[in-house]
């Protein structure tokens, strides 16, 4: 039996691979038509650990790449060679990943270089304006043009890869962070930081986007800072992303403000809790626009462009760039204008059912014949 099964890799590097590929490695380890190997590239350590010990998930494999303020050469690089035994001498039938990130572009091109399929969840996401995300929206682009699974998370995402013009399977599957954020909310955490009282409005604020480094980061600290000012009660929860560059300027402007708690990146059950019971979101992630309207809590979004365009269609999520004005003026409005917070506050999920992974599998089969 252990012999007919399929060899499936899925390769993950960050914590939002992680969140989002969990789902889909608990799915297919407990279907015994696979063998399921994972390999994490190390991209990120804390980060990913913490997921993969609440979702209890063991990987076979660690490329152990993360260097301190690594550079996008050097993920890609590492990642390349550390991938190319694997997939060379175990060779297995697909290899999975997911998003964006340089783990994802770099093992769908080894992938493709040791002619083994690839199939890319989250498939399709556009902001067409090849630098903003940088370098996210060259990377999803590139493993459309060499995957050969596309599992689109909405239609908006099929369409953008029909016109994209790729080859294989295009699928819509719902996305599979709604399966995550299911699965953990159904534990009912509250958690708990010193210094924050749900009952007062918690502003859940994080940045970490290469877009945003340098003037952006200070613009987003001024418009912060004229917040605090304006509004007395307001509470701002500022977890610290590990990298440097942006944690040292954020620790620098507040690290001795009393109504900014910062803390350390919040483990998934604490995002989750964290998201149900804040007032609101200013945030430049994107996984966070995604999540955030199942709870009915608005986003504002420290960026100009989106890729996820449903949440502001569906009116739960709003641009505001990183004008300290802009930050200012839409912050203050969904604090005091409860019509306007109100009307963002649907909780409806564009993005998926929780179902994707599912779906995920049943394509993964049928395209190996099983
Ligand atoms: C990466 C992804 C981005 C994703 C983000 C989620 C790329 C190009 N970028 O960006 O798409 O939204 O992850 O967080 O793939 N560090 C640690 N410990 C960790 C993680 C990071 O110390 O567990 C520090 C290291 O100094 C590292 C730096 O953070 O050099 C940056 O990490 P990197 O993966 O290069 O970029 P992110 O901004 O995290």
């Amino acid at each position: 039996m252990e012999n007919n099964k399929k060899l499936i890799t899925i390769v993950l590097g960050t914590r939002p691979e992680a969140i989002k590929l969990a789902p889909v490695i608990k799915i297919f380890k407990n279907c015994e038509k696979f063998k399921t190997r994972v390999v994490i590239t190390g991209q990120h350590k804390e980060m990913v650990h913490q997921v993969l010990r609440i979702f209890e998930i063991e990987p076979q494999k660690d490329l152990n790449i993360m260097q301190h303020k690594q550079s996008l050469t050097q993920i890609t690089c590492l990642i390349l060679e550390g991938l190319k035994k694997d997939f060379k001498e175990i060779k297995p039938s697909l290899v999975i990943v997911q998003g964006d990130t340089s783990t994802a572009f770099a093992a769908a091109l080894g992938a493709f270089y040791e002619q083994i399929p690839v199939g890319h969840v989250e498939a399709g996401l556009r902001t067409n304006q090849l630098n903003d995300p940088f370098p996210e929206e060259g990377n999803r682009r590139l493993i459309s043009q060499i995957g050969s699974l596309h599992f689109a998370p909405t239609n908006k995402s099929k369409v953008n890869l029909l016109n994209s013009g790729i080859n294989g399977i295009i699928e819509v599957t719902g996305n599979t962070v709604i399966d995550a954020l299911i699965t953990i909310s159904k534990k009912n955490i509250i958690p708990n930081f010193s210094g924050i009282d749900w009952k007062k409005k918690v502003i859940f604020v994080s940045v970490h986007r290469r877009e945003n480094w340098g003037l952006r980061l200070q613009d987003i600290i001024k418009g912060l800072k004229m917040i605090l000012k304006e509004y007395k009660n307001l509470i701002i929860l500022l977890p610290l992303h590990p990298n440097p560059i942006v944690r040292e300027p954020l620790l620098e402007a507040f690290q001795n403000t009393k109504r900014v708690i910062l803390t350390e990146p919040l483990n998934y059950s604490e995002l989750v809790g964290t998201i149900k019971n804040c007032y609101a979101l200013l945030t430049d992630s994107g996984g966070l626009q995604e999540e955030a309207p199942s709870f009915g809590k608005p986003v504002l979004v420290l960026r100009n462009t989106t890729e996820r365009p449903e949440a502001i269609d569906a009116g739960t999520a709003k641009l505001i760039g990183t004008d300290p004005k802009s930050i200012l003026r839409e912050t203050g409005n969904i604090l005091i204008n409860k019509k306007a917070y109100h009307e963002m506050s649907k909780a409806i999920n564009p993005f998926g059912d929780g179902k994707a992974s599912e779906r995920i599998l049943k394509i993964c089969k049928e395209f190996l014949n099983i």
